[in-house]
């Protein structure tokens, strides 16, 4: 697939996700039903709708691109696969079933262990962060870029986690202790990661870490920060062969602060 492809399929998506964005503000406005998954994480019945919109769309397009979502069944990533589609239908579950009004869906496309296209979609808020690589990050139309605070102390920062149920938890609030004395106002939690990292490409905060994340949470970010001009790192500053469950994400200024205050 060449770059004006990759372009054409993602601009035929957006209409999707606003399609999927209202049934989803729909299903919670008539109560949304909650059941609790394997993991002990809340799904609920809009999830499954976005899901089934979205994944019917994108393999109508691409019918030889295969799909990993985090609410299909089979979404444990083949090694061998090249291409492939990462979804996560509501990131920010907890939120949308509580009526806490941020929430997202989050598409991404990966090519040769590369992110090559994200969109985050706000329905609330009604905000399309998208990107594409070398093609610069947006936010509705608008380019969007990082902050360019460069000391902690005058920076907010977004976490989330830890899970009670991790038993990374004590290690998790370890971070939070070792970062939150450098700045100037609490860690602040929004409870949906990928509006935290694209959030964090509008320049709104500064940078976001939290462990234990999965890779759906965070591909959609992945380039929009990029483009944004930012750093998507692991906990140990790698961005390259990138581990998938400990990221922090930053403008171009604090990674290193922040990577030394986890390792400290
Ligand atoms: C969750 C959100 C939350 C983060 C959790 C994720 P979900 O995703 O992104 O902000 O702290 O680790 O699992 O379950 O709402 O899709
Ligand atoms: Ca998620
Ligand atoms: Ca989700």
């Amino acid at each position: 697939m060449n770059s004006n492809q990759i372009k054409e399929i993602t601009l035929s998506l957006l209409d999707t996700f606003k399609e999927a964005g209202n049934i989803a503000l729909e299903l919670r406005k008539k109560g949304l039903k909650k059941e609790i998954k394997s993991d002990n994480t809340p799904v609920t019945n809009g999830d499954i709708e976005v899901n089934n919109i979205l994944t019917k769309k994108i393999s109508s397009l691409t019918p030889q691109i295969p799909i990993i979502s985090e609410e299909t069944s089979s979404n444990k990533k083949d090694k061998n696969l090249e291409n492939f589609w990462l979804i996560d239908p509501i990131d920010g579950t907890l939120n949308f079933l509580h009526g806490i009004p941020h929430f997202a869906i989050s598409v991404a496309l990966e090519k040769k262990n590369e992110i090559i296209c994200g969109v985050i979609y706000d329905p609330i808020k009604n905000e399309m962060f998208l990107a594409e690589k070398e093609k610069g990050a947006y936010v509705n139309n608008q380019r969007i870029k990082v902050s360019s605070r460069k000391k902690l102390k005058d920076c907010l920062i977004f976490t989330g986690g830890p899970t009670f149920t991790s038993n990374e938890r004590e290690l998790g609030l370890d971070e939070y202790r070792k970062i939150s004395k450098f700045l100037p106002s609490p860690l602040r939690k929004m409870g949906s990661a990928a509006l935290d990292i694209a959030y964090v490409a509008a320049g709104r905060a500064d940078g976001f870490f939290q462990r234990n994340l999965n890779y759906w949470d965070i591909a959609a970010g992945i380039i929009i920060v990029k483009e944004a001009g930012g750093f998507i790192t692991d906990y140990s500053g790698n961005s390259d062969s990138l581990n998938k469950r400990n990221i922090l994400v930053t403008n171009s200024f604090i990674n290193k602060d922040l990577v030394d205050l986890i390792n400290s």
